[in-house]
C-alpha cells in the first residue's frame, strides 16, 4: 500500500525561494524509487513580498491552515533592506516553533566527504554527531523586566526558566536519539559550578533520565570546556544535549566546524507528532548571493532526508544523504563555488537529483 505524506512547502525570501525547488528534486527523485508519495502544497507567506501586501508576516488562520500537515518544509525568512529582521523572524518562524510546540531542535554535526573541515587534519568520519538543543524555555524566557529604568537604581532581570516537564523532554528525545545510535553515548552541556540553581538541577535530571537508560553511556562537560573540546576533540561526540541558551552556541559551532554553512541542515521537531516538524538548512536567505543561482543546495536537500527520517521514511531519508555524499566526494566543477566548483544551484540539486534516481 502505498503511504502518502502531506507536506507543506514555505519556501520564504532570498536564496530559500531557490533551494527550495532543489530540496524539492531530491523528494521526488527518492519517493519514485520507495513506497511513498508526496503531496505538496506551496505557501507564500512567512516571505518579504507577503509582508509588503498584507502587512503582517502570516495569514491569522495561519496555526489552523498548517496544522494538520505531517511536515513543513522551509527555506529561509529574511530579508533586512524591507523587512526589520526581529518583525520577520518572530512573526513567522519563531511562531511556528512556539505554536507547534517544536522543542527539539535537532542538528547533525557531520563531517561530508569533499568538504574541508576548518579543523585542521580532520576527515570524514571523524565528525559524526548530533546536537539536541531545548526550544522552548530555558535561558530564553520572557520572565523578568525593568525596574527604575534610566535612573541609577536601574535594575534589570531576566529569568531562567527550567520546567521538569521542559527538561524531562528534551533529555528523553536525547537519549532516545542516542540508543538509535551505535556508540549510544550521550554528553550533557551544564554549567553547575556557575549556575549554581538550575544548572544543578538539569545535571539532577540526566542523572534522573539515565536510569532508565542503562545502556548509553553518559557524560557531562560545563560550556566553557565544551565548546573548546568541540573544536580539539569532536570525536569525542556522539549525541550532545543542552538548554536553550548553551544549544543556541552549540548549534552553530557544530556545523561551523565541519565546513560551509551552505551545508547544514535542522529540524525543529515535535516529538509527539502532535503537530508538524519544521526542516530547513541553518543558513538564512543570504540577500548578498540572491539572484546569482549560486546557493549552495546540500543544506535544503540534506533537509529533505531529515524530513523523511523524521515521516519514518528511514531507506529514503538515507538514500538521499548517500546520493549527497556520491555527489560531493566526486567533487569537481558540479559544486557550487563555496565548495570551490562552478557549478549552479539547479545544477549541483539536479546532479543530486539524478544521483538517487539511479542508486535505488
Ligand atoms: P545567512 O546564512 O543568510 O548568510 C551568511 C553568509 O553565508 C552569507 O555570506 C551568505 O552568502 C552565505 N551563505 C548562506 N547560505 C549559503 C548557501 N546556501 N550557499 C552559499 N553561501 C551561503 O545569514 P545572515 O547574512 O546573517 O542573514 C541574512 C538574512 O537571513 C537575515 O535576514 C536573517 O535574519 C535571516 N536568517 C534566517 C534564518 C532562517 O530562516 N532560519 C537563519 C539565519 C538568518
Ligand atoms: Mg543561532
Amino acid at each position: 500500500m502505498t503511504r502518502t505524506h502531506r507536506i507543506a512547502v514555505i519556501p520564504g525570501d532570498g536564496i530559500g525561494v531557490e533551494t527550495v525547488p532543489e530540496g524539492i528534486k531530491a523528494l521526488d527523485a527518492v519517493a519514485a524509487n520507495h513506497d511513498f508519495e508526496l503531496e505538496y502544497t506551496e505557501y507564500d507567506f512567512a516571505s518579504a513580498n507577503y509582508w509588503l501586501k498584507h502587512g503582517k508576516m502570516l495569514p491569522d488562520n495561519w496555526f489552523d491552515e498548517l496544522k494538520g500537515y505531517d511536515a513543513i518544509f522551509f527555506g529561509a525568512v529574511g530579508a533586512p533592506d524591507v523587512v526589520p529582521d526581529h518583525v520577520s523572524l518572530w512573526g513567522s518562524l519563531l511562531k511556528f516553533r512556539r505554536g507547534f510546540d517544536q522543542y527539539a531542535n535537532v542538528r547533525p554535526v557531520r563531517l561530508l566527504p569533499g568538504i574541508k573541515s576548518p579543523l585542521a587534519g580532520r576527515l570524514p568520519g571523524d565528525i559524526d554527531f548530533y546536537v539536541v538543543r531545548e526550544n522552548t524555555e530555558g535561558e530564553y524566557s520572557s520572565v523578568g523586566g525593568i525596574m527604575f529604568p534610566e535612573t541609577d537604581r536601574e535594575i534589570v532581570m531576566q529569568e531562567t526558566v527550567m520546567t521538569r516537564t521542559g527538561v524531562d523532554r528534551i533529555l528523553k528525545y536525547a537519549f532516545e536519539l542516542a540508543e538509535s545510535r551505535e556508540r549510544k553515548h550521550l554528553t550533557s552541556a551544564t554549567k553547575s559550578n556557575g549556575i549554581s540553581i538550575s544548572m544543578p538541577y538539569w545535571d539532577e535530571r540526566v542523572k534522573e533520565m539515565s536510569a532508565k537508560y542503562p545502556d548509553i553511556s553518559v557524560d557531562k562537560f560545563h560550556i566553557d570546556i565544551l565548546t573548546a573540546n568541540f573544536v580539539l576533540h569532536p570525536d569525542w561526540f556522539d549525541v550532545v544535549v543542552a538548554s536553550n541558551l548553551f544549544g543556541d552556541i552549540l548549534s552553530d559551532l557544530g556545523p561551523a566546524c565541519t565546513g560551509t554553512i551552505g551545508v547544514a541542515p535542522s529540524g525543529n521537531i515535535n516529538p509527539e507528532r502532535i503537530y508538524p516538524s519544521l526542516f530547513e538548512p541553518v543558513h538564512g536567505s543570504a540577500p548578498d548571493i540572491v539572484g546569482k543561482g549560486i546557493a549552495n543546495p546540500v543544506g535544503q536537500i540534506w533537509s529533505a532526508s531529515m524530513m523523511l527520517n523524521h515521516l519514518g521514511e528511514h531507506a529514503a531519508g538515507a538514500a538521499i544523504l548517500e546520493g549527497i555524499e556520491r555527489v560531493l566526494t566526486r567533487g569537481g566543477d558540479a559544486l557550487t563555488p563555496d565548495l570551490g566548483g562552478s557549478g549552479t544551484t539547479i545544477s549541483l540539486g539536479a546532479e543530486i537529483a539524478t544521483e538517487i534516481s539511479v542508486a535505488t
